[in-house]
């Protein structure tokens, strides 16, 4: 086990001042065995690197010898005779990931049984160099034997939410690879976009790949197959497999808006432009949907060398294939009791086309559902009960459910991460379930599901956490306290390493930066207050519209606003952008900060009832913390503007979001009053929802009396649309009512 964290080398690094006083070693993660010796060896430029003469071994030599330049400056010796460094194949190593690492008077070597061990030795190598510019460096001698706990350490990118160029790929490669994280599931197709080009298909990405916002703007994007080699070889070199995902029955909005005749509708449909589960999905009756796919997975099989194909599987509405007649027709044909038996038909005609072309189907954890057999590998996402009925049906798993990193920092902290156990239950009934098929438990990803990520902040939803998953998939210590307090202290060191790489990392336990805007009790203007997980992070603002820049005003904790318009506003720390901007519009209104009751409180899951008088209006995003919200009441709120005033106009806003059952109200009304007791009436009006297609919109009900009234209270009601159609997702259920300012002018 380990000895000692600290190493002297007074000798050598009297003469180098640029190295160690004292180092201490920072590893992420943790190997699993570190011998620390005293004494240090030092690299120069006379330094060379001895590698297997084949063409891995080159490669990795030729990446060890630029990844110390780039990091200290130092360029060793290209003269394959220097020695120093020495990487070597030793059979008698047990493990394929596993190396041995001495650094020692005779120099560095790293023996492994296999390139995939020698490479991971070399990124801990790289962990033992400076990471600022050094002329010489004095590596501290040790003798690291390490292996990882878990085969499958993997990240999952969702590129069909929100397109993430190449460029911001491979830096994440760069990055995964340094934490020997070894999978990179690229999930390139959703509702949203498809991201992957076929030459067979070239509407996939004439069409699937591109939405009309509701701003009427165009997003998108999509990955040549030349782009997508160049990922897949850049993720090699650095030990990473990459897993494509391509999503099928459901989730595929993008593939049937292209290719109509994919659906059982048959319909023309949009690709779809807001987050959620779609009914709109592969027609399983149609025998010209498994054409179409297997022709796309052969030529995904033909670009991803991986032994793996992901099919998603997940969120598959049936409803479409009940109301379809061919799809019914092969139900009837092939003796299926159900539509999920017809899921299952799928799901295992699929597997068997895969295991034709010698790829085993990974999936999320509904495959299960009466479908692929337990050669499959089965993605758990829906938690512990999933993951027990699919080690008791004998598939291997990988657990991403206590991993979703689309969760805020301040949920899924990076504590929680380091203390998750993988190979358990969280229920003491399942432990014995977990024990006894441990062998199936391959290990963990997290997943970065893109609805609200993109590449400005995804670094900082990654980062930490994605250190602290690597240190859990990868060293099998005791995960307690000490270690833990240990995990930080390396994380803290390395902290350096990512600002030198302008990663826009975010903090282990608290958003980057929280901003909330209230009325100004005199009705003076906003406050506008930053809660900052950075000391050193500056948010930068603009009263034009326009982008916040490093060039526009900046303000630390807050800043007071004094005119109505919009205020755009975005964190920045070290000269990197770490998030879109949050744009706030500010209303010039009556009722600003005055006092508001309700009938009945405002749902606590989203913003008080406060906001409506706050002189901030909502934006389309629902969870902007503008809206306030009803589940199971009606909306009755009476503001007291405290004074008798004169009235031109009283206005709300509503919230139409139907895949969300956020109903506009049924009816709404204004009445006023002098004294809180005495009302009337001063405007009621009907609400006629077109409630047959889904859609997100705002709408507002003005009321403008002909000439000026006068009152001190006002009183507003919205009833509630109670049910949503059955045909809505969820449909049926319960409904939401989502209000914003009430509007005194
Ligand atoms: C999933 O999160 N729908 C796999
Ligand atoms: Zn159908």
């Amino acid at each position: 086990m380990l000895k000692s964290f600290l190493v002297c080398c007074f000798g050598a690094c009297a003469l180098m001042a640029n190295v160690c006083a004292a180092t201490q070693l920072a590893i992420i993660p943790q190997p699993q065995q570190v011998e620390l010796g005293s004494g240090s060896y030092p690299l120069d430029a006379h330094t060379g690197i001895v590698a297997p003469d084949d063409a891995r071994g080159r490669e990795i030599a030729s990446f060890l010898h630029d990844a110390i330049q780039a990091q200290t400056g130092l360029s060793l010796s290209q003269d394959r005779q220097a020695n120093g460094i020495v990487l070597a194949i030793d059979s008698t190593m047990q493990g394929d990931e596993a190396y041995r690492l001495a650094v020692n008077e005779h120099g560095v070597t790293i023996r492994a049984a296999t390139e995939q061990g020698l490479f991971w030795g070399v990124q801990t190598l790289r962990q033992l160099l400076p990471t600022a510019k050094a002329s010489s460096i004095a590596l501290p001698y040790v003798q690291i034997d390490d292996a990882p706990a878990f085969v499958y350490r993997g990240f999952m990118l969702d590129v069909g939410r929100h397109f993430y160029p190449v460029a911001f790929i491979e830096k994440q490669l760069d990055l995964l690879s340094y934490y020997k994280i070894n999978t990179f599931h690229w999930h390139l197709t959703d509702d949203q976009g498809w991201r992957i080009q076929i030459n067979r298909y070239p509407k996939l990405t004439d069409i699937g790949a591109w939405r009309t916002e509701a701003d009427g703007s165009r997003y998108g994007g999509f990955y040549t197959q030349a782009e997508i080699r160049e990922v897949v070889d850049y993720a090699r070199k650095r030990n990473i497999m990459v897993i494509p995902e391509i999503e099928m029955p459901g989730h595929s909005v993008a593939a049937l808006a292209s290719y109509p005749e994919l659906s059982c509708t048959k319909q023309p449909l949009p690709v779809a432009t807001t987050w959620g589960v779609f009914k709109d999905i592969d027609c399983v009756g149609d025998q010209g949907t498994f054409t179409f796919l297997h022709n796309v997975l052969d030529e995904v099989i033909a670009l991803f060398p991986a032994p793996y194909l992901h099919i998603g599987g997940d969120e598959t509405p049936k409803d479409r294939w009940k109301d379809c007649a061919s799809c019914q027709a092969l139900m009837r044909e092939r003796g299926l009791k159900d539509e999920e038996g017809l899921q299952s038909y799928f799901i295992k005609s699929i597997q068997g086309y895969l295991t034709g072309k010698g790829k085993t189907l990974i999936g999320w954890d509904e495959i299960l559902e009466g479908g692929a057999d337990r050669s499959a590998i089965i993605e758990i996402w829906r938690g512990d009960d999933e993951a027990r009925k699919a080690l008791e049906n004998g598939n291997r798993v990988i657990i991403a459910s206590p991993f979703y990193l689309d969760s805020p920092s301040n949920k899924l902290t990076v504590e929680s991460i380091y203390h998750t156990t993988i190979a358990s239950s969280s229920k003491p009934s399942d432990a014995a379930a977990f024990a006894a098929h441990r062998a199936q438990i391959l290990g963990a990803e997290a997943p970065l599901w893109s609805e609200r990520a993109n590449p400005v902040n995804a670094e900082s939803k990654l980062y930490p956490r994605l250190q602290a998953l690597a240190e859990n998939l990868w060293n099998s210590g005791p995960r307690d306290q000490a270690a833990y307090a240990d995990f930080l202290r390396r994380l803290q060191a390395q902290y350096g390493w990512l600002d030198a790489q302008q990663v826009a990392y975010g903090v282990a336990d608290r958003r980057v930066v929280e901003y909330t805007i209230s009325a100004d009790a005199q009705q003076a203007g906003w406050q506008l207050q930053a809660r900052r997980g950075f000391a050193d992070l500056q948010n930068h603002y603009t009263t034009d519209g326009s982008e916040p820049d490093l060039q526009s005003p900046s303000f630390t904790d807050g800043l007071a606003l004094k005119q109505p318009g919009t205020v755009k506003v975005a964190p920045f720390r070290r000269g990197v952008r770490y998030d879109d901007a949050s744009s706030f519009t500010l209303v010039a209104n009556r009722a600003q900060g005055r006092p508001i009751r309700f009938a009945k409180p405002a749902s606590p899951s989203y913003a008080p009832g406060t906001v409506l008088v706050d002189g901030v209006t909502g934006s389309l995003d629902f969870h902007d913390g503008r809206w306030a919200a009803w589940h199971d009441n009606d909306l009755d709120a009476i503001v007291d503007l405290q004074q008798n005033t004169t009235l031109h106009a009283i206005s709300i806003d509503f919230m139409l979001a139907t895949e969300s059952r956020i109903l506009l109200p049924k009816r709404v009304s204004f009445s006023v009053s002098a004294d809180g007791k005495h009302w009337s009436q001063v405007h009621a009006e009907a609400l006629t929802a077109d409630l047959s297609s889904s859609s997100q919109r705002l709408q507002r009900v003005v009321y403008k009396p002909a000439e000026p009234i006068a009152a001190r209270y006002v009183r507003v009601v919205a009833e509630r649309n109670k049910v949503s159609p059955a045909s809505y997702p969820g449909g049926g259920k319960n409904t939401w009512l989502f209000a914003d300012e009430i509007l005194i002018q």
